[in-house]
């Protein structure tokens, strides 16, 4: 008789807790003994580790399926911070991080030794930001660390925007979600290297390649070709679970019983298919986009078919986030 392994254990559900920003000594605790606590940000909710902690890192990288390999940003609590985990720090850096600190902008660094090797990958670099979320920050200060956060689904999966978002991805493989509400960006933050070279661009996000190329006063190089240095690279990711098609318009394309549209700006039109409307500009289309893809899955739908917004400085992000969650699946 063949005796194949058992398959890994399933994380218990229902027994990740939901805590509220009233409640930050909690978090505090779990994450000095080295536990995972999923946090609010502006842009997306990351889970959050000791990013000192070879342990605790080791536990964000098994609680999302995400591969070794693949770095984590490191959050701190304020510009300040940046001598801590960084070394030879670049003047451009600086402007970046007094300019958009708190933010939604990912700096990657050479770092320091102060962080645990396993959260960036084994690299000789660090990506690092302050979120703009006040109970985030708050916590950071409270904690007197960094942590260690991807966003807080499971790998390759559809960002989460709201604490709920976590739990369904996630629940058993952390601790405590902080709930902070919804996250009023949507989209992860804009990662740009500041090394020797160039400043080049990893992930658009919320700040514009233009504005910082206006502060840098040099232009920004597009590093999104080449090797796949960051995780949201891989052609497929930030993925619903239903194929998603990408048109200019929802009369582009026949509509089956299956599909549910998700168009910028269109009015809840009467008759229409089943259809997630969201706000006509990049903005308010960005801020709405994930849970929109978790609703549509959630409907059962078959295929999703997005009509795009076409202004707005998120643009490029949002347009970024549509081809990966459109690319093909491995
Ligand atoms: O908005 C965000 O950035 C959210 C919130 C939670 O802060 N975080 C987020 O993390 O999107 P994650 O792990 O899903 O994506 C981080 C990206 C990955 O693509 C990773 O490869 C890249 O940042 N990254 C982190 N450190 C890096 C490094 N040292 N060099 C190159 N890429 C790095
Ligand atoms: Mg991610």
């Amino acid at each position: 008789m063949s005796s194949a392994a058992p398959p890994p254990a399933e994380p218990e559900a229902g027994v990740t807790e939901i805590i509220t920003v009233d409640q930050l000594d909690r978090a505090v605790e779990v994450l000095a003994d080295g536990g995972l606590v999923a946090f609010p940000t502006e842009t997306v909710y990351g889970l959050g580790a000791d990013a000192e902690s070879s342990a605790a890192v080791s536990a964000v990288f098994e609680a999302k399926g995400r591969p070794a390999g693949h770095p984590l940003i490191v959050h701190v609590a304020s510009a300040r911070q940046i001598d801590r985990w960084a070394v030879d720090i670049d003047d451009r850096a600086r402007l970046l991080a007094a300019e958009f600190w708190p933010g939604p902008l990912t700096i990657i660094l050479r770092r320091s030794d102060v962080v645990a090797p396993e959260a960036v990958g084994g690299r000789d670099t660090i990506g690092l930001r302050v979120p703009d979320h006040p109970a985030t920050l708050e916590l950071l200060n409270r904690f007197d660390g960094g942590l260690a956060g991807p966003s807080a689904n499971r790998f390759g999966h559809v960002s989460p925007t709201a604490a709920q978002h976590v739990v369904d991805d996630l629940d058993g493989r952390v601790d405590l979600v902080l709930d902070g509400g919804p996250a009023r960006v949507g989209l992860e933050s804009t990662i740009v290297e500041v090394l020797d070279g160039p400043v080049t661009l990893l992930r658009p996000g919320g700040v514009s390649v233009e504005a910082i190329q206006a502060l840098v006063g040099e232009p920004v190089v597009d590093g999104r070709d080449g090797q796949s240095r960051a995780a949201g690279m891989l052609a497929s990711h930030y993925a619903p679970s239903a194929p998603v098609m990408v048109v200019a318009g929802h009369s582009e394309v026949e509509l089956t019983d299956g599909d549910v549209v998700i168009a910028s700006g269109l009015p809840e039109a009467e008759g229409l298919h089943r259809t997630i409307s969201l706000g006509g500009d990049a903005a308010s289309f960005a801020q709405g986009l994930y849970a929109a893809l978790r609703q549509a899955d959630a409907m059962g739908a078959t295929r999703i078919v997005i009509v795009p917004p076409s202004t707005g400085p998120l643009l490029p992000a949002v347009l970024d986030r549509l081809l990966k969650a459109s690319a093909p699946r491995p």
